[in-house]
């Protein structure tokens, strides 16, 4: 049994989501993903809620889906690239767990990004919306407590890298 959660955090596309769950399946622990619990709970995808409330409700779920998901057993979560956009998100996040920033190149964003249909943020000139958000949220992952570029390697590699870092900060007779 884990002793408190692995947080994932980071950009649209650096992988969080492929490597929560392939880390979560190596601990044999839950693993919860704050975009997918948003879309259950509401019953409808992140395209519509923005459609219907804007981002602002979009972020009202979200807020709402971390506390629920940070109360839950120990294990990985994976969160939304905005989600650190709010400070007591922040806190939240910061106090729960153990946290594991994923970031890439902006040319790998924009190759794993530019025909993506299913964020709403990169809607219209996908490129240039990478670019400007990156831009605009420097600086907002350096809360972590470990940070891993994932340019050039496959959501395996990153896996076994948090991994490992784990273990060696838990004592691998917990894991
Ligand atoms: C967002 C990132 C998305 C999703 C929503 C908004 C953001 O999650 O929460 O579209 O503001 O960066 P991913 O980081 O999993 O793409």
């Amino acid at each position: 049994m884990m002793g408190k959660h692995i947080i994932l955090i980071g950009f649209m596309g650096t992988g969080k989501s492929t490597v929560g769950e392939m880390l979560a399946e190596k601990l044999e622990c839950p693993w919860l993903d704050t975009d997918t619990e948003v879309e259950r709970l509401a019953g409808k995808k992140i395209p519509r809620l923005f459609e219907e409330g804007g981002e602002a409700h979009f972020r009202r779920w979200e807020k709402k889906v971390l506390k629920q998901v940070l109360e839950q057993t120990p294990g990985v979560i994976t969160t939304g690239g905005g989600i650190v956009l709010d400070p007591e998100n922040v806190s939240w996040i910061r106090s729960s767990g153990w946290v594991v920033a994923l970031d890439a190149s902006e040319e790998e964003l924009l190759r794993r990004l530019a025909t993506d249909q299913s964020r709403p943020l990169l809607r219209g000139d996908a490129r240039q919306r990478v670019r400007d958000l990156k831009r605009a949220r420097q600086g907002v992952y350096d809360f972590a407590d470990l940070f891993l570029d994932t340019t050039g390697s496959s959501p395996r590699e990153t896996a076994a890298k948090i991994l490992q870092q784990w273990k060696e900060m838990t004592g691998s007779s917990r894991v």
